[in-house]
């Protein structure tokens, strides 16, 4: 027989050509390469030729480079709650016809093998825990959600993820089709302990699908700036000055993708084929979520402070939803449900209509520790 050394070597050169082949499926030929003041690689890629075309679904898929609407929200006028500033763009663009896609190496595959398989997306698993409101489904269907985002830096630990998002979903919970956007810290993820903006959908409850970014096939880019995964430069801190970014989702009335939003650009969209049910929303809503291995401490949400103090705990604000008169409005108190499983460890309060410059808002996030399962 072959010695268990031997074997142990074929095992694990077998395993290194299995991840050169997904790498080379995942990353294509670019047209131009970025590197980052971050040290990130950014690959230009071929509009025409990203990995999202590699999905079945999309064989006949007709790329939609605009979407078929204006921004999803009016100028809001007058001073805003703070001189909140954008995180930096990068100064390198991608050359028209191409978008940029952080590049994936070796290294990111072996990482995200650790990334727990419960999904941080999926109720009732231990370690796994919420601060949300969703506007109810008695009042819908919902086509648009887009609100402003504070964006912190939680510590987390390896295996763990901290998450502030938008999201849209539909279908009974075994089919559940959502679409998730907004920021979160996930070292198995990235390898490093910062906040990156992310996306993700699922069309099946993340049994199946359920990839953040572009991990797996789906998510089509269309920006030719900004792209998934970006890393932000400048977070809030408890007292400090307060980043945030608007965020949306946002159906597209003709052709039924899913745009999703960043301030006044579009980085690209879902495309309607890739869901079962999303022709659109039963439901909409935000907040926080964090992940952690069963039986240990949670990490902090937010900023890692309880609802209170409007400068110390993180929120969102100018919330707005569409409903079939695809009008934007902020949804009232009554029409909201709320969902905060461990009131020890996070918090949640939504204030409905703030009036001025803050629109409705809502407040969430902890400091996590022992929550228990
Ligand atoms: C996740 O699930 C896959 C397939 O069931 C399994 O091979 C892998 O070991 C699991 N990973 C973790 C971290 O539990
Ligand atoms: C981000 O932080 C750096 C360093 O503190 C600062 O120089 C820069 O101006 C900040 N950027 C923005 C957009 O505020
Ligand atoms: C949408 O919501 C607005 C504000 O609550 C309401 O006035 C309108 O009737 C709703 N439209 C539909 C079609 O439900």
């Amino acid at each position: 027989g072959v010695s268990p050394i031997v074997y142990g070597i074929e095992n694990i050169f077998k395993e290194d050509l299995e991840l050169d082949r997904q790498l080379k499926l995942i990353n294509k030929p670019p047209v131009k390469t970025i590197h980052t003041e971050h040290g990130d690689i950014v690959d230009c890629i071929d509009i025409n030729k990203q990995p999202a075309f590699d999905h079945p679904l999309l064989k006949n898929h007709k790329l939609q480079e605009k979407p078929n609407f204006q921004r999803p929200i009016g100028k809001i006028s007058g001073k805003k709650l703070s001189d909140r500033s954008m995180f930096g763009f990068d100064k390198h663009h991608c050359y028209k016809g191409t978008v940029p896609i952080l590049r994936t190496t070796k290294e990111d595959l072996i990482r995200e093998k650790n990334l727990l398989n419960n999904s941080i997306f999926v109720k009732d698993i231990s370690g796994v825990h919420l601060a949300e409101i969703a506007v109810s489904s008695k009042f819908g269907p919902y086509f648009s959600i887009n609100a402003n985002n504070i964006v912190y830096n939680p510590t987390v630990t390896k295996g763990q993820m901290s998450l502030s998002h938008i999201w849209v979903q539909n279908g009974p919970i075994n089919t559940n089709n959502k679409i998730s956007m907004g920021w979160h810290v996930s070292p198995e993820l990235y390898g490093d302990y910062d906040t990156h903006e992310y996306a993700t959908w699922t069309s099946d409850n993340y049994h199946r699908t359920g990839c953040f970014n572009l991990r797996c096939p789906g998510f089509v880019q269309t920006h030719s700036g900004l792209h998934l995964g970006k890393r932000f430069t400048n977070v809030s801190f408890y007292g400090g000055p307060l980043y945030s970014f608007r965020s949306s989702i946002s159906q597209d009335p003709l052709t039924k993708n899913w745009w999703v939003g960043i301030q006044d650009f579009y980085i690209g969209y879902y495309p309607a084929e890739l869901f079962s049910n999303l022709g659109s929303a039963d439901k909409v809503g935000l907040g926080g979520r964090t992940s952690t291995a069963p039986g240990s401490p949670s990490p902090p949400m937010g900023s890692g402070h309880f609802p209170g103090n409007f400068f110390h705990s993180s929120f969102f604000d100018l919330i707005f939803v569409q409903n079939a008169s695809r009008r934007n409005y902020g949804p009232e108190k009554y029409q909201t449900e709320h969902y905060l499983d461990k009131p020890k460890c996070y918090g949640l309060k939504y204030f409905g209509n703030l009036h001025q410059n803050v629109g409705c808002a809502l407040q969430f996030g902890g400091p996590g520790g022992n929550c228990g399962d």
